[in-house]
């Protein structure tokens, strides 16, 4: 059994009356992706951002490593992940400095900053976009840059929160396929947010649902859905047609 990385217990989050989240125990084990899926408002991100150390919850605990997270340690321990939004959220400057932009702030040096950005550059097949200015780059490159930038960082946990879903079928699914790669290489411990199910079987086969703020059902893609994970979908057939 891998060592858990991250767990949060009796997590309690209300908004007025509204309870949002009401989690007993979500862990993520060294090494592991898990596909945190759930419809809209199901409170994905809500828990990510907890996990994430972003947000304080009402009642509960986060422990990294072991180590309960308090104002004291919470911003070190935030160092250690990273965290892709939908939305790439990139500054307006070129390429190479958005990914540089966090390794400056971890005090690491010129040289080395240079040789990571060019080697995650590379990774996520962007290096020739190096010199561009972010603000003007398409959806998918922006997101290849958005995973360069967390990969760079080389986190302990990696916090996804759809980062695919504003993209169209045929750049999703190469980015889907590319991540999947680097998360197997990596081997990063990483909670992907999605609410497309589809999307789940590219990256990993742990699965927990979130439905009404709480957790439903967690294990293996098919304990959960009753049915082996496909990767092929009808779409994929459709838009072979730019193949041609
Ligand atoms: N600060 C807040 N104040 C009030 N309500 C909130 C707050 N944050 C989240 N909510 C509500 O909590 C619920 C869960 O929101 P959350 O964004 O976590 O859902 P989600 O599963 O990520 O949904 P989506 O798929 O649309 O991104 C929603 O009903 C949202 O309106
Ligand atoms: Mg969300």
């Amino acid at each position: 059994m891998n060592g858990v990385v991250l767990e949060a217990r009796g997590i309690q989050f209300t908004r007025g009356r509204r309870e949002i989240l009401n989690i007993e125990r979500f862990s993520l084990a060294e090494g592991e992706t898990i596909a945190l899926i759930g419809p809209n408002g199901a409170g994905k991100s809500t828990l990510l951002q907890i996990m994430a150390l972003l947000l304080k919850p009402d009642r509960g605990v986060v422990e990294f490593r072991g180590t309960p997270a308090n104002r004291a340690n919470a911003l070190a321990f935030r160092r250690r992940m990273a965290v892709v939004f939908q939305e790439p959220l990139l500054l307006n400057t070129t390429v190479f400095h958005n990914v540089a932009a966090g390794l400056k702030l971890r005090g690491i040096s010129g040289p080395q900053i240079k040789k990571r950005v060019n080697y995650w550059l590379e990774r996520l097949g962007i290096l020739d976009l190096a010199g561009r200015r972010a603000h003007h780059l398409s959806g998918g490159e922006a997101q290849r840059v958005s995973l360069a930038r967390a990969f760079a960082l080389e986190p302990e946990v990696l916090f996804l929160d759809e980062p695919f879903s504003a993209l169209d079928f045929p750049t999703r699914l190469t980015l889907l396929h590319d991540l999947g790669r680097l998360l197997q290489d990596t081997g990063v411990a990483t909670v992907f947010v999605t609410h497309d199910f589809a999307e789940v079987p590219y990256l990993t086969d742990r699965v927990a649902v979130l439905k009404d703020g709480r957790l439903f059902k967690t294990g293996t893609f098919e304990e959960v859905f009753k049915m082996k994970p496909r990767k092929e979908t009808y779409l994929t057939s459709l838009y072979r047609v730019f193949e041609d």
